[in-house]
Parts: structure tokens; sequence; C-alpha cells
């Protein structure tokens, strides 16, 4: 038989990472690139970085970024940048540095622990039904109330409003994925997203100008930091942003959660054993199986990485996911274990909000979200049946998560 033809191989790799049909495991294909080294090379004129310590050196050197403002294209691989608002997520100091810090203001400590009350009622309401029910589905009965209804409550969106920006949450998510991959209706979606939500927000923003609330879009809308304010555009950019990230994102995960727990019926019972664990195993589910699974930059300034130099311009595509998977950084990287992140000795950093200055600005409140659905999830139910054997997947790449899960749960005796 013939040698394999190393090029081939590569290819063969990153078209498997990046096919439907491997929506449902693609882990092994992560492992397979980090097997070819730690840079793969690819048809989209783009580099994979496939290692944990790589994707750190990416993530925490602000010398890698999206460099738009820069003039720098593409932004995104693929992608045509101006037809998705970003925000902050795409942009490098000092706008990135000057939006975010008008925001995090109103991301403290105190105000995310303001909204434990609603998370607990709402997880609460979310179980008994689930429970009262022969079965559910795990997407939309469960992992999405919880996001949706907190992230609402926080900006100060109607939550009746909710079927209509769904549509676009899902196409924006759909958007981020390479555009050669994409059809021609899901490119098209993706505009028309967009536009609907800046309208859609251009009129929230108007209204809150007009009778502020006790809400953070009134606050951001009457923001006056020191003579700076936010312009319309930024602010709309800001709301799809926090909308956008605060349910999507959120949503996947607490499926990944409940998924990963129902096929570790041990892993689940130790953990009613010692509900002091909780904290630690949802740092071990977000390693595990996180909803991001890859973001990207482009090199500002020439810069060398895993022995190549980059110029300037050039792009790389971090895989978080699999870098949550190296197995030089986290051994037996394939078990889920929640006992991982609760050792005396600090355990090294999972990706899946990322590192350095676009770290995940809600990361503290997914915590508290995922964190509350456990403990009310393993203090109604004894045990979890997942009743599909094989769960479908929206088609995302880069946003991965679960389609619907039927799920049964059983009461506690
Ligand atoms: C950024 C993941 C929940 C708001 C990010 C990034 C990741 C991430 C990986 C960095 C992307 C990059 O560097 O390219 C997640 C995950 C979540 C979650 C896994 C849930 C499990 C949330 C929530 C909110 C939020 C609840 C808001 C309420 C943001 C914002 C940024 C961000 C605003 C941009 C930060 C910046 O560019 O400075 N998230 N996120 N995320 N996330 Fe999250």
């Amino acid at each position: 038989m013939p040698a394999p033809d190393p090029a081939q191989t590569v290819l063969d790799t990153v078209l498997d990472m990046f096919s439907l049909e491997n929506r449902n495991d693609p882990y092994p294909c992560y492992h397979a690139a980090r097997e070819l080294g730690p840079l793969v090379a690819t048809p989209f004129d783009v580099h994979l970085v496939t290692g944990h310590d790589d994707c750190m050196t990416v993530l925490s050197d602000p010398r890698w970024g999206h460099g738009y403002s820069a003039g720098i294209s593409p932004i995104r691989p693929g992608v045509v940048a101006e037809n998705i608002p970003g925000s902050f997520i795409r942009m490098d100091p000092p706008d990135h540095t000057r939006l975010r810090g008008l925001v995090s203001k109103a991301f403290t400590p105190r105000a995310m622990e303001r909204l434990r009350p609603l998370v607990e009622r709402t997880a609460e309401r979310a179980v008994a039904s689930a429970l009262a029910a022969a079965e559910f589905d795990l997407v939309a009965d469960l992992a999405a109330t919880v996001p949706i209804t907190v992230i609402c409550e926080l900006l100060g969106v109607p939550i009746e409003d909710h079927p209509r920006f769904d549509t676009w949450v899902r196409a924006l998510a759909r958007g981020l994925d390479p555009d050669p991959l994409l059809v021609e209706d899901e490119l098209r979606g993706r505009e028309i997203a967009a536009a609907a939500f800046s309208e859609y927000f251009r009129e929230l923003v108007a209204e809150r100008r007009a009778r502020p609330g006790p809400d953070l879009i009134s606050q951001l809308a009457t923001i006056d930091d020191a003579g700076d304010r936010l312009t319309e555009t930024e602010l709309q950019d800001i709301c799809v942003l926090l909308l956008f990230g605060g349910y999507e994102t959120t949503v996947h995960m607490t499926g990944n959660m409940v998924l990963a727990l129902g096929r570790h019926p041990d892993q689940l019972n130790l953990l009613r054993e010692r509900p002091d664990l909780i904290p630690s195993a949802v740092d071990e589910l977000l390693r595990f199986d996180p909803p991001v699974h890859f973001t990207n930059r482009v090199a500002l300034q020439d810069r060398h990485l895993a022995g190549r130099d980059f110029g300037r311009g050039e792009a790389v595509v971090i895989l978080v996911a699999g870098a949550n998977r190296d197995p030089r950084v986290f051994p037996d990287p394939d078990r889920l274990d929640v006992t991982r992140f609760a050792g005396p000795t600090p355990a090294p950093r999972h990706l899946a909000f990322g590192l350095g200055i676009h770290f995940c600005l809600g990361a503290q409140l997914a915590r508290l979200e995922l964190e509350i659905v456990l403990t009310t999830l393993l203090r109604h139910a004894h045990a979890f049946a997942v009743l599909d054997p094989e769960p479908t997947y929206r088609e995302t790449l880069t946003i991965r998560g679960l389609q619907s899960l039927r799920v049964r749960l059983e009461g506690s005796r």
C-alpha cells in the first residue's frame, strides 16, 4: 500500500474537524490535529493552533488581535466582518479598552450577586416543570430558560420578545462560522438578523433614554464617564454582544453539562455526596465540553509562534476545545473528573472563557447560572435519563451545542 500523502492527511483532518458529521464528537479530530503538530496549515489561508500552551500564548498577547481598525483584513478568516455587529469582542486597544471599560462597570461582583435570587427562582421553576413532565426537551425547557430570563432582566429587554430575537441569535451564531461553509440563505440570514437586531435595540434604547429604568441599557444610555459617552451605534452593538454572549453560550453549556453528567452517573453521584465540589465540577464541565470551540486572531505585528514566523495580518484559529483536551496539560483529558479542579495545587487553566484582554466579561454570571442549575437539579432529581441515544447538534461549528435532547428526570425519593 502506498504511504499516505502527508498533505492529504492534513487536509482530511481539517475537513473532518469542520464536518457536520463529527458535530456529535469532534474531540478525536482535535486530537488528530494536535498530533499533526502545534500549527496546522489549512486551505482557508489560516493556521490552526492546536496545543494548550500556544493557545494561551496567542490569547494573552495583545499583539495578536483582530486588526479591524488597523485596516488589517480579514478580521476573521473567511468572514465579512462588517456584516456582524461584534462590538468590543472584535476590537483591539485602545477601542476595546474604552468600550470594555465602560461596560464592565456594570458587571461588578455585587451586581452579579444581585441576580442570584432571580437565577434561583427561574431554575426552581424550570426543574419543577421538568419533573412534572414524563419527558422534556433539555434545551428548550431547561437550558434556555435560565440564561434568557437572566440576560433579559439584566439588560431590561422584555422577555416576551424572546421568540423574535431567538431567530436572530441563531442566524448570527451560524454566521460566525467561516463564510465558505455557509450557504447563500445563511449569509443573507446573517445580514437580515444583524439589521433586525440593530433596529430592535435602536427603538429600545430610545425608549430607555426617554424613561430610564434600573436596567443595564438605561445605565449605558445615560453613562457619562468624564465626558465619555457611547454613540448610538456603539450602544446598539454592545446590546447585541451582551444578549448574544449572555444567551447562546450559556444555553449550550447548560445542555452540555446535563448531557455529560447524564452520561457519567458516577460523577453525578459523587456530586450528590459532595456538593462542595459543584464549583470545581462546573470548571471541569467547561473544560470537558465547552460551547465555544474556536476563536481567532491576526498578527498585528510580526510574531513568532511554535517555530514559525507570522507576518502582520496573518491569521490563526485557536482550538479552544482542543486545548482543553491537551494531554500534556490535563492528564487523561477525555475523562470527566469533577475533582480535577478541586485539588490543593491549582489545576492549569481551561480556556472555555478565553484569556487575556478578551477574557469573557460574563464568566462570573455564567458560573453563577451553571452552579445554580446544577445545585437545583441535584436537589430535586436523583437521576437524569438521556432518552436520545444520538443527540442532535445544531449545525454551528464555532459555537457548538445541542439542537434538542429528550431527557427524563427522576425525582428525589
Ligand atoms: C467573551 C465564552 C457567557 C459576555 C468570551 C470569550 C469566550 C467566551 C471564549 C472570548 C472570545 C475571544 O477571546 O475571542 C463564554 C462561555 C459562556 C459565556 C463559555 C458561558 C458558559 C457569557 C455571558 C455574558 C458574556 C453570560 C454576558 C452576560 C461576553 C463578552 C465578551 C465575551 C461581552 C467579550 C469580552 C471582550 O472582548 O473583552 N466569552 N461566555 N459571556 N463574553 Fe462570554
